[in-house]
């Protein structure tokens, strides 16, 4: 659509001579005032007048015109109208179908891409879960908002690094480790691998804090001992250390499944722990700068000014925080990949920690504070306390898949018996459907899960997505080879999804400028309805004129290249059959 909307803008300008006031309004600023009217009997572009009225000293009507005369005799343009101060434009059907999928079929699998990022680096932190602790639903977030940003990124032509920055130190794994020698033993563990390390932690959490339903009483020694053995850790004691390895690699081979499921790989693994040592430079330097303060023997630096509570540097103990990490390893990671944007997905109870953090940064003198970038998102609740697991009050992930993937399996198991790669399919499908209904939501929308409506075959779902591509498969499949001489035009419903796909590049434009891989979500959806009203209403394969077959053959090859461009955007697997 924006090459269309370049050359209405070009003639528009022209009519603007005409007024004149040759020059008042350029093509490009034209082209950002062009708008996509609320309902169709309004027309595909409108233009509002009033907006000009000042700039060039007319009424609007008048104006609108004016200009409605600019557009005459243009191929693109099937009706001008002047309404109300209004110019309503109509593109013409026949247009549409050679423009577009003439530039979908030029682009291919760049349709929608650009090399606006070419020479650019981002570096993305996301999914970061804290080993030990279950990798539970709150993660989702941060796991597919975080990818599809990276998707989004390098399909504009970024160089993009993606960094899980795992949860691998602190106090966590002192408990950890009291709980494995109280409790634990190498089997158990080699057996039951990162679901009895949550159950470890569960219980000795339990028994430090109390759980007056459970009836247990609150063993405060307990904590003692486990801040001891993260002490010990610190320290270097090679049995604490040789057993901090060992959770981390079971913790990192179970989430490496849930990955694998999402599609997704990490470029660094980077966790908290690699920056114990390269956080004393820093702390120097915000001494030497005179920002730290000490406060009640903790270091602080003071955001009063900014209206904020004061950025905790080091404890009383002198150990580190949270925050001290962060800068060390935001300065690691630009030296190291230079880059010009990072981008931090966490969830919204987070965005105080990063606003502190990044104003330290920016005292501290680093020029780059203003290329981090926090993406914040909401919480999630489920519904239905089927999915509740032995941990009690969290929904690990990968149960969430699981469950998703049983049910998807039974469906089909009922609707297509005979599919080929069944199991496959079903994890497509299922997972797919959770990262679906996930991402439909604004990210910064508090969601609650609903596993019913995330499967609905018939609903605004991933399965339904999912479905509308494997059925551009299917017409594909039976139509066989097929070349088509002569693009023929012949129903609303082609203009209505030419236009729908003429927009695939603006909303990816649209989804990076926001951060939103909703954005996309929502297209996709726009994309399946619209091919599904064609058809349903129009013969493809069956169409009796040769020419009118050929072009809705090209049509559905169209859409089936935008859903195959769009789905890896939100981390969705596309299936040929379902
Ligand atoms: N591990 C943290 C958590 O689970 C998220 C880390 C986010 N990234 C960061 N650089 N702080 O809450």
């Amino acid at each position: 659509m924006q090459t269309i909307k370049k050359m209405i803008a070009e003639k528009l300008a022209e009519g603007i001579v005409s007024l004149g006031a040759p020059g008042a309004l350029t093509a490009d600023e034209l082209i950002s005032m062009l708008e996509y009217p609320p309902d169709e009997g309004m027309g595909d572009l409108a233009l509002p007048c009033f907006k000009l009225s000042r700039t060039l000293r007319r009424a609007p009507v008048q104006i609108a015109a004016a200009l409605c005369d600019s557009l005459t005799g243009i191929a693109a343009v099937e009706k001008a109208e002047a309404v109300n101060g209004y110019l309503n434009i109509t593109l013409s059907g026949q247009y549409l179908l050679e423009h577009v999928l003439a530039d979908i079929a030029d682009k291919k699998d760049r349709y929608g891409a650009t090399d606006e990022g070419k020479g650019k680096t981002v570096v993305l932190d996301y999914s970061s879960p804290n080993v030990a602790k279950p990798f539970h639903i709150g993660h989702l977030g941060t796991t597919v908002i975080g990818h599809s940003l990276k998707k989004l990124h390098e399909f504009a032509g970024y160089k993009c690094v993606g960094i899980n920055y795992l949860g691998d130190w602190g106090t966590q794994f002192g408990k950890l480790i009291v709980a494995y020698k109280k409790w634990g033993n190498k089997e158990m563990i080699e057996q039951g691998g990162i679901d009895k390390l949550v159950e470890l932690y569960v219980k000795i959490n339990n028994a430090i804090s109390g759980n007056a339903d459970q009836g247990i009483p609150a063993d405060p020694a307990l904590g003692d001992e486990a801040r001891a053995e993260f002490h010990k850790l610190e320290l270097g004691d090679a049995e604490n250390l040789a057993l901090w390895r060992w959770f981390i690699d079971i913790s990192l081979a179970e989430y490496e499944k849930t990955y694998k499921q999402l599609g997704i790989e990490f470029d660094s693994y980077k966790g908290e722990s690699f920056y114990t040592d390269k956080m004393p430079a820093e702390v120097q330097k915000l001494r030497d700068k005179g920002l730290l303060q000490i406060d009640d023997g903790a270091s602080i630096v003071d955001l009063e000014k900014y209206n904020m509570p004061p950025c905790l540097i080091l404890k009383r103990d002198g150990s580190t925080l949270y925050p001290t990490r962060d800068i060390a390893a935001a300065v690691y990671r630009k030296n190291e990949y230079k880059f010009d944007k990072a981008i931090y997905v966490t969830s919204a109870g987070q965005s105080l920690h990063f606003a502190q953090w990044f104003k330290v940064v920016e005292l501290m003198g680093y020029d780059w504070y203003n290329e981090l970038v926090h993406v914040p998102y909401g919480t999630v609740s489920i519904n239905g306390a089927k999915l509740a697991t032995r941990t009690g009050n969290v929904v690990l992930l990968k149960d969430l898949f699981k469950a998703a993937i049983e049910e998807v399996s039974a469906i089909m198991e009922q609707k297509n018996p005979d599919l080929a790669n069944k199991e496959e399919v079903a994890e497509a499908v299922g997972v797919g459907a959770i990262v679906f209904y996930y991402l439909s939501n604004s990210r910064i929308k508090d969601i609650n899960f609903v596993m019913e409506d995330a499967l609905n075959f018939d609903g605004n779902t991933g399965p339904y997505a999912q479905y509308t591509y494997a059925r551009t498969c299917a017409v594909l499949r039976k139509a066989g080879e097929c070349s088509c001489d002569q693009l023929t035009y012949t129903a609303p419903e082609e203009a209505a999804l030419l236009k729908v796909l003429s927009r695939f590049p603006e909303k990816v434009a649209n989804a990076i400028a926001d951060y939103e891989p909703s954005v996309i979500t929502r297209y996709i959806l726009d994309v399946a309805a619209s091919f599904n009203r064609f058809y349903h209403n129009c013969p493809i394969v069956n169409a009796d004129d040769a020419a009118v077959r050929a072009t809705r053959i090209e049509i559905t090859r169209a859409v089936n290249q935008v859903l195959s461009n769009a789905f890896p955007l939100i981390c969705m697997r596309k299936m040929e059959k379902i």
